[in-house]
């Protein structure tokens, strides 16, 4: 139970790898807030989380709007009385060659996988100065390199180690890192690349994330974390 005490908001934890990360730190002791924008599965995970003997509430969430990110944290501080970390985890795919992507799609892309992760920096930033905090934002390999077919998502997915860099930069008692998966067996794999075979579970993540969160002192501010 090395999490007891600490609050945490996983965005995007209703299915996929948010939720395992969200079951992960919940039996680390930590108080868990399940978010996403798809109300009956962000309900069931935080559910599960209670079920278990851990303590979690779900927000309705999308992190592409402003509001409903000062929500979910208005809402995580009214009932845990602060925030401690937080998981930007919430993302879309989309397999496409560059000529073949519609320009909404790639607003899309950038909406939630960029701007969301920015919007929580935003506004957790300085809540998180107060007290100190850390930030795990979820890039990805992708992230790393250009990969064919998946330019608007390795657009985003880079874009989130600037962030995290720049943020890292600007604070000090703020840890904000990138943690970079090779592929995950989650929906959004499956659905991108069906018949294949991921390299990770979600667990992995879900491990790995766990690792960050109780021995910080192991990752350098504004690190990418590589995990294949
Ligand atoms: N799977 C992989 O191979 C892989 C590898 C490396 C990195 N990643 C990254 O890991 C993260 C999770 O991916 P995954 O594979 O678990 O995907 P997933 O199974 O499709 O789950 C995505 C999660 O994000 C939420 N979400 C999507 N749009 C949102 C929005 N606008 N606001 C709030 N929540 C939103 C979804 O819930 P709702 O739709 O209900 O909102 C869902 O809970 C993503 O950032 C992804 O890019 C994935």
């Amino acid at each position: 139970m090395k999490l007891q005490n600490k609050s945490v908001i996983v965005t995007g934890s209703g299915r996929g790898i948010g939720e395992y990360i969200a079951k992960r730190l919940g039996r680390e002791g930590a108080n868990i807030v399940v978010t996403g924008r798809t109300t009956k599965d962000i309900e069931k995970v935080s559910e599960e989380i209670n079920n278990e003997g851990g303590r979690s509430v779900f927000i309705e969430g999308d992190v592409t709007r402003e509001e409903d990110v000062k929500q979910v944290i208005h809402g995580t501080i009214k009932e845990f009385g602060k925030v401690d970390l937080v998981v930007n985890n919430a993302g879309i795919g989309l397999k496409k060659y560059i000529w073949e992507t519609g320009v909404e799609e790639f607003g899309e892309l950038m909406d939630v996988n960029v701007k969301g992760v920015f919007l929580y920096m935003k506004h957790i930033i300085p809540e998180m100065k107060i007290n100190g905090g850390l930030i795990i934002n979820i890039s990805s390999g992708a992230g790393k390199e250009g990969i064919p077919m998946l330019g608007a998502y390795c657009a985003s997915k880079f874009a989130v180690i600037g962030l995290t860099e720049s943020a890292a930069a600007e604070v000090n008692n703020v840890k904000i890192v990138a943690l970079c998966p090779g592929s995950v067996d989650t929906g959004m794999f499956k659905r991108l690349f069906p018949g294949e075979k991921a390299d990770l579970k979600p667990d992995d993540v879900a491990q790995k994330v766990a690792d960050i969160c109780t021995h910080p002192e192991k990752y350098c501010q504004g690190q990418s974390i590589e995990l294949y």
